[in-house]
């Protein structure tokens, strides 16, 4: 059996997915908060549903139970309920779900983090380092997935990037390198590691095909959609002040997000690719989707 904690979320529902579709048992967790939508859609894949949270240790024994590997996507950096800050989320309630694992005996951990830049830190970051720490002195088994940042939300409208009208927001000038995956991809990366040998105890380092700065970004879908985009700057010392003068860690975090965006980031995925072979997607065909649909 495995579990995927963050079922109801992009990643963790597409893990379900795939898992399901390659004919394992998969338990999703779920809150009775979660979007009906997104349980009913896991119902239709064939995933076993679990009721849960990540603030709640029984809990987590309860859906451990029989448990072979637990693949965790859960954050709360948008999905929060009453209460739910990031550090009682993100953190504790990692730990929780670590402790709930070492206690079930499972034979696979697999957490989905980031690396982050050293020149900025956020709640978030804090929080995904101090998890990782935690599993690998846990004595389960396990794997880090530490993806770039995904193209279908920062190249999404949720984000000010919506290709339908052209327009796009960019954080700090657009002239940074950014390693955009596909959220498809890690996907594939994590099941193929959490059902590997060669993935037990490793950090893996995935970013897409190619890395691109935001205005070449904005270029591939103008030349493909035959439309000149708007854009509007988000300066990088708006960022930083946003970041210093943020109300909470969740605002502190978004800020710290389009900071590190600003000022980019290039994955070097090589290493992963030799060990887990697959073919990216690119932020081609990534724009040929969203242009045509
Ligand atoms: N977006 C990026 O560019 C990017 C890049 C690198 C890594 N990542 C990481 O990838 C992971 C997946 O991201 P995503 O976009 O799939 O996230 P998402 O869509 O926001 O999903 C978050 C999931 O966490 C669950 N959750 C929140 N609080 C919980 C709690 N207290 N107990 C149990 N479950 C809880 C939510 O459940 P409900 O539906 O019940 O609220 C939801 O299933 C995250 O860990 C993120 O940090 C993201």
């Amino acid at each position: 059996m495995n579990l995927v904690v963050g079922a109801t979320g992009v990643l963790g529902g597409e893990i379900c997915s795939r898992l399901a579709q390659a004919g394992e048992s998969v338990r999703g967790l779920i809150r009775a908060s979660s979007s009906p939508e997104r349980v009913n859609a896991l119902r239709k894949a064939g995933v076993e549903l679990a009721t849960g949270d990540l603030t709640d240790r029984a809990s987590l024994d309860a859906v451990c139970r029989g448990v072979h590997a637990v693949y965790s996507t859960a954050t709360a950096i948008l999905s929060r309920q009453e209460g739910n800050t990031l550090e009682r989320v993100d953190r504790e309630g990692q730990a929780n779900l670590i402790d709930a694992a070492r206690a079930a005996s499972v034979a696979r951990f697999v957490f989905i983090s980031f690396r982050g830049r050293s020149d900025i830190d956020y709640p978030l970051q804090a929080a995904k380092r101090a998890t990782a720490e935690r599993l690998k002195k846990s004595g389960i088994p396990w794997t880090v997935i530490e993806a770039s940042m995904f193209m279908e939300v920062w190249l999404g409208p949720h984000l000010g990037f919506d290709a339908k009208n052209a327009h796009a927001r960019i954080f700090g000038k657009g002239d940074k390198k950014i390693s955009w995956v596909s959220y498809k991809d890690v996907a594939a990366l994590a099941i193929a590691a959490g059902q590997s040998a060669a993935g037990e105890n490793q950090v893996l380092e995935i970013g897409g095909p190619e890395a691109l700065t935001p205005l070449e970004v904005v270029r591939i879908f103008e030349e493909r959609g035959g439309k000149k985009f708007d854009l509007d700057y988000v300066p990088e010392e708006a960022l930083i002040n946003a970041k210093a003068n943020a109300k909470n860690p969740v605002e502190e975090t978004f800020a710290g997000l389009q900071l590190f965006y600003a000022r980019g980031f290039e994955v070097d995925t090589r290493q992963t690719l030799a060990r887990f072979p697959m073919r990216l997607t690119s932020v081609r065909d990534y724009a040929d989707g969203v242009l045509a649909g």
